[in-house]
């Protein structure tokens, strides 16, 4: 069997734990795909892997993050070449002396956005109110820092793909009758210490009330939707037209050690 294209990047929210509960639920047919919060994008690789992409809209709001998606799409060699470099070991001091480097060279800035998610503690991707990233190191043995084969997958994956940076409200005017959009938001707290907080601004109860008017918007305009969230009692609210369905998935990026357990989330859908 061919090898597939996995997410390039650790993320909080990360769906691999729930992509087969996601595929399993997907429409019968579309026509293009759009992912406003695409994060690590595992639900935008199986689809590809599957054959079922025409062409997609990815879009989040996470300038690095969208940086690194666009080397990979249009340099990945010359990516691959800037990672192999002694720059990028795995040791405390290449990290802090990477850390705080600010690079203006956009392979260089991917990579080194590469290299922190590998080598930070827990992959978190955290800044600081100046826009510093300000994770520790992470101590890991042996992270894979450069996956060559992988970079090559995901690059040839995107090839059908437009990259956007910004606000999920863009898919508004992009997606058309027969289209699917799967909204991956940051989740609404279950707790108001839940870790929710991906880049420098929040994701509030009145972005989640504006993801919801836009989902109902998509529905009336026959496009397909699919939403997952947590399962706090606002989503469920939100979402109580389209009969929200629990599911239960692993988290493996949780601040606390105690709280990496199964948790329940909800997957609504509109066809
Ligand atoms: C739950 S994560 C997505 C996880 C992804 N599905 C995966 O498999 O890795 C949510 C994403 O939304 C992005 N985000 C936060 N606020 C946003 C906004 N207003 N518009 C678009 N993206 C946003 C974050 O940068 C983060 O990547």
């Amino acid at each position: 069997m061919e090898k597939e294209p996995k997410p390039f990047v650790k993320w909080a929210g990360g769906k691999r734990q729930l992509i087969n509960t996601l595929f399993n639920n997907i429409p019968s047919s579309f026509s293009n795909y759009h992912e406003p919060f695409v994060g690590g994008g595992a639900l935008y690789f199986k689809l590809w892997s599957e054959g079922m992409i025409k062409k997609a809209y990815l879009n989040d709001y996470n300038p690095d993050l969208i940086g690194a998606y666009k080397v990979i799409k249009r340099n990945p060699l010359d990516l691959i070449d800037e990672l192999k470099s002694k720059k990028y070991t795995n040791d405390s001091e290449a990290y802090y002396q990477m850390r705080k480097t600010e690079p203006e060279d956009r392979i260089e800035r991917a990579a080194r956005f590469m290299y922190m998610n590998r080598t930070a503690f827990n992959g978190l991707y955290r800044v600081n109110s100046k826009g510093k990233f300000n994770v520790p190191f992470g101590r890991y043995t042996n992270p894979k820092i450069c996956n060559e084969e992988n970079i090559l997958l995901v690059s040839e994956a995107l090839r059908k793909a437009t990259l956007t940076l910004g606000d999920f409200s863009v898919v508004s005017k992009k997606a058309r009758k027969g289209d699917f959009v799967y909204f991956d938001p940051p989740y609404h707290p279950l707790s108001k210490t839940s870790f929710t907080s991906y880049t420098d601004a929040d994701f509030s109860e009145k972005d989640q009330r504006r993801l919801s008017e836009l989902f109902s918007t998509l529905d009336d305009k026959n496009v397909n939707v699919m939403l997952s969230n947590s399962c706090s009692p606002l989503i469920m609210d939100l979402y109580s037209n389209y009969e929200p369905r629990k599911v239960m998935a692993r988290r493996s990026i949780n601040c606390k050690a105690n709280k990496r357990g199964a948790v329940a989330e909800i997957i609504a859908f509109n066809y």
